[in-house]
Formats: C-alpha cells, sequence, structure tokens
C-alpha cells in the first residue's frame, strides 16, 4: 500500500466508536432503522435489507456458551459461486504431520521481511500447532509479515477464531460487523467465520496468530480474586455496524479444514448494515490488564497473567491459554523474583511484542519467539540467574516489556518450514549452560 494509503487507513482507524463488553450481547445499526425491534427474522427485514444468522455454538449448547450474531445485508452470503481450492502459501492447518514432534527447546527471530507485494493473508506463515481441525479441537500458531493491505479482498477462517497479536504495525480490521484499530500492544479477537479484510497503518506490519479450534476464548474465572482484576470485560471493544456498498469482483477467502478455497462475488461481502448477537469480534489494549502478583513471596505460577482461555472438557484445562507479562511491580521479601525454573506438562510459546523479557537477558526479541514444549526444562538464563538470586529486593518496576504466551495442553508440532527456517536459532540450549554448581553440603 502506498503512504497515502495508509494515511487513508490510519485517518478512519482514528474516528472508530466501539462497544464495551465481553461476552454480552451487543447491537448496532449503521444506518436508523436497519435493526428490527422485537424479533429477529420479520416477514421484510427493515430498509430492503436480507436477515441471517451466524451461529458460532450449535443451537442448543447452554446459554452461558451459546453464541449467535442476527446480520441484516444488502445480500445474504449463500449468494456465491462454487469455491474452488487455491494455494496455501505458508499457511498450515492441523492436524500438524510433516515433523514429528520435537521436545527441544526452540528459538527463532522474526520473521524475514517479505521483498514482493504481501498482505496480511498472503503474509501468514504457519510456525505449528495441534489437535485438528475437523474435530475442533487443539491449536495453530501463524505469524505474519505484510507491507500491503488486502485489496477487494476478505478472509474467513471456518477452523476457528484468530487472536491477532500486533507486533510491529497498525492494523484496521473491516470486518463484516465493523471497524477494529489494532496497534501493537493490543490484540483483536475474529470469531470462527466472520469475514474481515485487513488494512495496514503503517508501510508494513507483523505480528503472531493464534489460531484457536477449540471451544472460543472467553475470560478465566476469577475464584477468589474476586469481581474484578486481570482482563477486565468492560475494556474488550466490540465494533459498530459498518458496511460496504460496492459493486464488482470481490474475492472471498475460506480456510476450510486447514485448505483455502476461494471464490469471486460480484460485490462486497461487508455488506451489512445492522447487526445484534455475542458472536462479535473484539479488541483489546493488553496495557489495561490488571496485573495480580504477590505482595508477600514467591513468583505466583503464570496462570496469574491469563488474559483468555479456551476451556476444555475437563475443568482447570485449557486447550490453549493466553496469557500477558504486562508492566508490574515486583516486591516479593526473600523471593527469586523472575519465573522459576520450571517443567510443564502443558506446553508454552512466547512472544515478545515489546522490550524486554525479564527472564531473557538476550536472545528473545520483538517479533521473535520460543517453544518450550511438554515437560521440557526451561527458566532465567545464567545471566539473569545470577542478577535475580544477588539483587538487593527493593520494590522493582517491570516497565520496559511486553510478552506474551500461548500455553497449550498438547505439544505443539512444527511445519517443516519452522523446524528448516534460517530465523531458527543454533545454540538456544546454550542460555542454560554455564549455570555454576553452587551445593555446599
Ligand atoms: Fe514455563
Amino acid at each position: 500500500m502506498t503512504g497515502t494509503g495508509n494515511e487513508r487507513a490510519r485517518k478512519t482507524a482514528e474516528g472508530l466508536a466501539y462497544s464495551s463488553g465481553f461476552g454480552n450481547e451487543h447491537s448496532s445499526e449503521a444506518v436508523t432503522g436497519a435493526l428490527p425491534v422485537g424479533r429477529n427474522s420479520p416477514q421484510r427485514a427493515p430498509l430492503g435489507l436480507y436477515a441471517e444468522q451466524l451461529s458460532g455454538s450449535a443451537f442448543t449448547e447452554p446459554r452461558a456458551h451459546n453464541r449467535r450474531t442476527w446480520l441484516y445485508r444488502v445480500r445474504p452470503s449463500a449468494a456465491h459461486p462454487a469455491f474452488t481450492r487455491v494455494d496455501n502459501g505458508a499457511l498450515r492447518g492441523a492436524p500438524f504431520t510433516e515433523t514429528e514432534p520435537d521436545p527441544n527447546r526452540l528459538r527463532w527471530n522474526p520473521l524475514p521481511v517479505p521483498e514482493a507485494p504481501t498482505d496480511f493473508l498472503a503474509g501468514l506463515w504457519t510456525l505449528g500447532g495441534n489437535g485438528d481441525a475437523t474435530q475442533r479441537t487443539g491449536m495453530a500458531i501463524h505469524l505474519y509479515h505484510a507491507n500491503t493491505s488486502m485489496d477487494r479482498r476478505v478472509f474467513s477462517d471456518a477452523d476457528g477464531e484468530l487472536l491477532i497479536v500486533p507486533e510491529h504495525g497498525g492494523l484496521l480490521i473491516r470486518t463484516e460487523l465493523g471497524l477494529l484499530r489494532a496497534e501493537p500492544g493490543h490484540v483483536a479477537l475474529i470469531p470462527r467465520g466472520v469475514r474481515f479484510r485487513v488494512e495496514l497503518l503503517d508501510a508494513t506490519a507483523r505480528g503472531y496468530v493464534c489460531e484457536n479450534y477449540g471451544q472460543p476464548f472467553q475470560l478465566p474465572d476469577l475464584g477468589p480474586i474476586g469481581a474484578n482484576g486481570l482482563a477486565n470485560a468492560r475494556d474488550f471493544l466490540a465494533p459498530t455496524a459498518a458496511y460496504e456498498d460496492e459493486e464488482g469482483s470481490y474475492e472471498v477467502v475460506n480456510k476450510f479444514c486447514g485448505n483455502l478455497w476461494k471464490a469471486t462475488y460480484d460485490h462486497s461481502p461487508l455488506d451489512v448494515v445492522a447487526w445484534h448477537g455475542n458472536h462479535v469480534p473484539y479488541v483489546y489494549d493488553l496495557r489495561r490488564f490488571n496485573v495480580i502478583g504477590s505482595i508477600s513471596y514467591d513468583h505466583p505460577d503464570p496462570s496469574i497473567f491469563t488474559v483468555l482461555t479456551s476451556p476444555s472438557d475437563t475443568p482447570g484445562l485449557a486447550g490453549v491459554d493466553f496469557v500477558v507479562f504486562a508492566p508490574r511491580w515486583l516486591v516479593g521479601e526473600d523471593t527469586f523474583r523472575p519465573p522459576y525454573f520450571h517443567r510443564n506438562v502443558m506446553s508454552e510459546y512466547m512472544g515478545l511484542v515489546e522490550g524486554a523479557y525479564d527472564a531473557k537477558a538476550e536472545g528473545f526479541v520483538p517479533g521473535g519467539g520460543s517453544l518450550h514444549n511438554m515437560m521440557s526444562a526451561h527458566g532465567p538464563d545464567r545471566e539473569t540467574f545470577d542478577r535475580a538470586s544477588a539483587a538487593e529486593l527493593k520494590p522493582q518496576k517491570i516497565d520496559d516489556g511486553l510478552a506474551f504466551m500461548f500455553e497449550t495442553r498438547w505439544p505443539v508440532t512444527l511445519t517443516g518450514q519452522a523446524a528448516g527456517a534460517d530465523h531458527l536459532q543454533s545454540g538456544y540450549d546454550g542460555v542454560w549452560q554455564g549455570l555454576e554448581r553452587h551445593f555446599r553440603p
């Protein structure tokens, strides 16, 4: 996209209105009177619109888990020609069978910059994942690198919802339900099946995507924390209705059971004039996260930093958790304050949005990532261990970094491109070499 295009997108992004709250019923109309009153499917929908339900859960799931949105649109989604297979590019889907699961600790530098014009969809590059998209279990880890906006084409993912974590460059995400602005430090959550198009607010954009095949992300229960804290529901922002009434060729790409399919429409499918429901996209500013930690001793388990969780059938066992390491105070007495040495049945992929992470002094850079698979041993590097073991324990503000984790119940199997990538670091094990023996019986 040209600089002028970025400017235009940024101007649009600056004036957006949102509707606040997570998991609740939202409603919005871009034209007064477009939303029917008192019923979902009147004999004739207002303003000559078509009524259409988008179901994100089975009709009969319990009310607390039931998700659907009613859309009032210029044309029904059903008005389209056949989809045909197109090349998947660097996008892969579950099950992941290209490599053998690897117990090694792995770390990558950021994705290389693409030279050819590459939009958000073309720039998706799959690192790995688990589960099976056809069974609606598991997750995938993608990275993206884009240097142009999606032009007259939209994407939707039938396989799962997409949690987009920008690391560099802002995004204007035009969804069926309206527009979201997602800058580095924000996350955007696009529900399963919702169509969207990404425009760039800057010359290039880079970041991470968690594709969640399982139950939709929800806010974690708070238990003894009480009624408030961690990510507060009111800080999640849903879009307000905005529609395109455009004729002409429009490419619609659908990810279905791991593969990309394309149909060419004769109009923009982002033509929803009004809607109401709870199957909606969100944007959330991670700096709003209410960080809770110890005010006596010990570092709590990092689950205390959970922003969103995709539960499984086993209570407390997430298909995937999204966890953020946000600016916070450390005040623990007689405590090793950075994250402790650790082996975990859950598998952990970490990324860095900005700054540095308090358990890794070097080598873990914004846009890069690390994978500590099931039961692999990890923790602070030597420099961090030595420093934290000797530090004077006065109150300390950690305010120079924003790291996050996708933590999943199943091991992550790499794609061939991730296992063989030039930007896969060699010698990551060296981080834990030289940890001296201090035992004095
Ligand atoms: Fe860990």
